[in-house]
């Protein structure tokens, strides 16, 4: 029964999260951008759009600019969760991925990391009053749940451990349809139940920001209408029926 449960509850949580997040990037891609409005100083070519961007995606460059607390938790919480999400992925291959085995050892101090981060982010919206005045139920509903997964994560590492290798077999079984039972421990059930939760409201929460950022006009644009006239998809399309 709360093998079925579950099993149920990730097929819906993976639907939604897929096509969730398709159907907002689909949004985004075809939003238009009728003006001109990279961020100065923009650069003047597509790879330099590009280099700009990897910049953002991998060191949070603007952030940085604006606020180094921020940019401190915020860049310290990312970079743990993406090592941390690595090193989970070794409960959904068979066998497990060369650099997947040479992370383990870190994703558990990434563990710790997180959770300090998320802290420090969560610490701004309480103790910054012009931050706290702008902060919605949902930006704490969000904080919570990252805590929570990450709380009940370090939980099972060290205090209630549960059968990874059981864990493994009934995600391997979900993908393959092949269903295999989930260990009946409480910290586990809470850990995924959580993430559950999180795939399903990821598309429809400010963690989009992630995907996002590929679609913002001020970054992604380059600089460069005086060499060439922007137009907007639809005033293109406006235009020639026009001409
Ligand atoms: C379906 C997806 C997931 C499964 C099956 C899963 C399972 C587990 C298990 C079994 C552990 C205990 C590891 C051990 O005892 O060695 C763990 C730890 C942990 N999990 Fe997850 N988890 C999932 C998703 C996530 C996500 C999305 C996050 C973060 C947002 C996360 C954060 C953590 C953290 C921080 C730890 C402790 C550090 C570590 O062992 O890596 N988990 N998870």
């Amino acid at each position: 029964m709360l093998t079925f449960a579950y099993a149920l509850l990730f097929y819906i949580a993976a639907a939604v999260l897929v096509g969730g997040l398709a159907f907002r990037i689909w949004e985004y891609a075809t939003t238009p951008a009728p003006l001109k409005i990279p961020t100065t100083p923009a650069p003047r070519t597509r790879s330099g759009v590009v280099v700009r961007l990897g910049r953002e995606v991998v060191l949070f460059e603007s952030l940085f600019k604006a606020n180094k607390w921020t940019w401190l938790f915020g860049w310290a919480f990312h970079a743990a969760l993406l090592v941390v999400l690595l090193r989970h992925l070794r409960y959904f291959t068979r066998p497990v991925w060369e650099l997947v085995v040479l992370i383990q050892p870190f994703g558990v101090y990434a563990g710790f990391a997180m959770v300090a981060g998320l802290l420090g982010l969560w610490g701004r919206r309480l103790l910054v009053p012009r931050v706290r005045y702008i902060s919605a139920p949902s930006d704490h509903l969000m904080l919570a749940l990252l805590v929570g997964i990450a709380l009940s994560g370090l939980l099972m590492r060290f205090v209630a451990h549960t059968d990874i290798v059981a864990v493994k077999s009934f995600f391997l079984g979900l993908m393959y349809f092949d269903w295999q039972p989930l260990p009946p421990d409480p910290v586990l059930l809470v850990h995924l139940g959580l993430v559950a939760a999180l795939m399903i409201v990821f598309p429809y929460s400010k963690l989009l920001h992630a995907p996002g950022l590929f679609f913002s006009p001020t970054r992604n644009q380059v600089d460069n209408p005086r060499e060439r006239r922007h137009l907007a998809h639809w005033a293109r399309e406006l235009e020639a029926g026009r001409s």
